[in-house]
């Protein structure tokens, strides 16, 4: 159905952007990828991609070849003839817990000065409540104008061109994107016109998903909500784990037990480390900075986001305790991402422990099937400080001749090791497990101490 195809450009090619490129090339639309950076801009090209996500190369590839999807780093041409611009660039945290917001300005002001005809811009990062009318203001204040008058681009356009703001969050999840995309459970528009709704409306019609369409706030506010929800139910979990301990039960039977009531659902609540990422600790926080401008204080998710930071570190202290100091120890660190199926670093529970363990001078050996790169940009290997970290290619490795180990990530091949293999290989077998990977039985009968979370 020919007539439901779009003309659209996406701002920003990160997990938010590109994804969402990919997908809306893949259900028919021609898409356009714009981003400032030419080398990244070329490797697309060429048919890789720039973030390490399942499926999205050859998405790529095949709607690359089918002239469906292109990349440019010069957005005047593709805003220019886009009927939708989405903006997926970052709004990261800043210190006091506020979004930067001055990526999507800055695209906002571009798509000012250079559009020509009527055209929706669509807002698919997180941002806090309220700021898709900043961003409309923003846009109409750009617009190139004579003596109070819209006068367009010098091309004889402009003083009609119509262009609104809609809030279209993204609810896809990192390892599982495309499949988050393609087969969402909802999608959630927020608009403040007709015009706007039916045109999101008709670009989401091929993907076939139930569609929210409510006020631009509100699906603002449903993004935070959701987020802030799941980080609430993780930290709720881990907040019982650590009670559970104190008393002799099993959080992995507790969850067990919880699950089967439909009301409380059986995902999310995986005790463990504390969450990671960049969304939930950017979301929680930036939530409750929004409440806090409003003069309300959101205890629910302030309780959530100290459950995660003391979280973050809960292991390495019941290490400290046993240890009498890192020093010199040779520390096997398995996972630095923080969560498996993903490169990202963001918030990992290893950037919080790692340094920790450097400072009393551990001699880590570091193993993670794809977070090595990036994490040794942070970390280079060799001495740091009073210790020093290696990036080694096997568990084997890591494992060898170890005094302790931290597990942080449930990367496939860190679950499969088997409880002998901590004993055979470890000088001392000890292992402080932040995910819960192994049976307490099991290692406790092949010769491990080990330590878990809330068991
Ligand atoms: C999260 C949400 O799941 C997505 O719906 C949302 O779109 C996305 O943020 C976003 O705002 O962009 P993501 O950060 O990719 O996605 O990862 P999750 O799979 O949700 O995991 C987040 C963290 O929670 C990880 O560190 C994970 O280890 C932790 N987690 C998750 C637990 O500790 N326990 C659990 O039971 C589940």
């Amino acid at each position: 159905n020919k007539n439901h195809l779009f003309k659209i450009a996406v701002a920003g090619t990160g997990y938010v952007g590109l994804v969402a490129g990919v997908c809306f090339a893949e259900v028919g639309h021609h898409v356009t990828c714009v981003d400032i950076d030419k080398n990244k801009v070329e490797l697309m090209k060429s048919g890789v991609s720039p973030i390490y996500e399942a499926d999205l190369e050859e998405l790529m590839q095949k709607n690359y070849a089918a002239g469906r999807l292109e990349y440019t780093s010069d957005y005047k041409s593709a805003y220019r003839e886009a009927d939708a611009i989405f903006i997926g660039v970052g709004t990261p945290e800043q210190p006091d817990g506020s979004s930067n917001l001055s990526y999507i300005a800055k695209v906002a002001r571009q798509i000012a000065e250079t559009i020509e005809k009527d055209c929706l811009v669509v807002v698919k990062s997180t941002v806090p409540v309220g700021t898709n009318d900043k961003v409309e203001q923003f846009i109409h204040d750009f617009l190139p104008r004579d003596g109070g008058k819209p006068t367009g681009n010098g091309n004889g356009v402009g003083e009609d061109i119509r262009v609104e703001v809609a809030s279209n969050p993204e609810f896809l999840a990192q390892g599982t994107a495309v499949r988050d995309t393609l087969q969402a459970a909802r999608i959630v528009i927020g608009t403040e016109s007709k015009w706007a709704e039916n045109i999101l409306m008709k670009i989401y019609e091929p993907f076939n998903i139930p569609v929210v369409s409510v006020k631009r706030r509100s699906a603002e506010m449903i993004k935070y909500a959701s987020n802030d929800f799941l980080a609430l139910k993780i930290s709720y979990m881990n907040d019982i784990a650590n009670l559970c301990e104190l008393v002799e039960a099993d959080i992995q039977d507790v969850s067990r037990g919880m699950s089967f009531d439909e009301r409380i659902g059986s995902k999310f609540l995986n005790a463990g480390i504390g969450y990671g990422g960049s969304c939930f600790p950017k979301d929680t926080k930036a939530l409750e900075y929004l409440a806090r401008q409003n003069g309300y204080e959101l205890k629910t998710v302030k309780a959530a986001i100290d459950v995660n930071t003391s979280q973050k570190t809960i292991l390495f202290k019941k290490a400290s305790k046993r240890l009498i100091t890192f020093n010199g120890l040779k520390v096997a660190v398995l996972g630095l991402t923080f969560k498996p199926g993903t490169d990202d670093l963001r918030e990992a529970a290893s950037l919080e422990n790692i340094p920790l363990l450097l400072n009393q001078g551990a001699e880590i050996h570091a193993f993670d099937p794809v977070g090595k790169s990036n994490f040794s940009k942070e970390y280079p290997e060799g001495r740091n400080g009073k210790g020093s970290i290696k990036y080694v290619e096997s568990i084997r490795e890591a494992l060898e001749g170890a005094n302790v180990c931290f597990v942080f990530t449930e990367w496939g091949e860190i679950k499969e090791i088997q409880p002998e293999v901590y004993k055979t290989l470890m000088r001392i077998p000890l292992v402080y497990d932040g995910r819960n990977l192994y049976g307490v039985q099991d290692m406790k009968e092949a010769g491990v101490e080990y330590y878990s979370i809330g068991r």
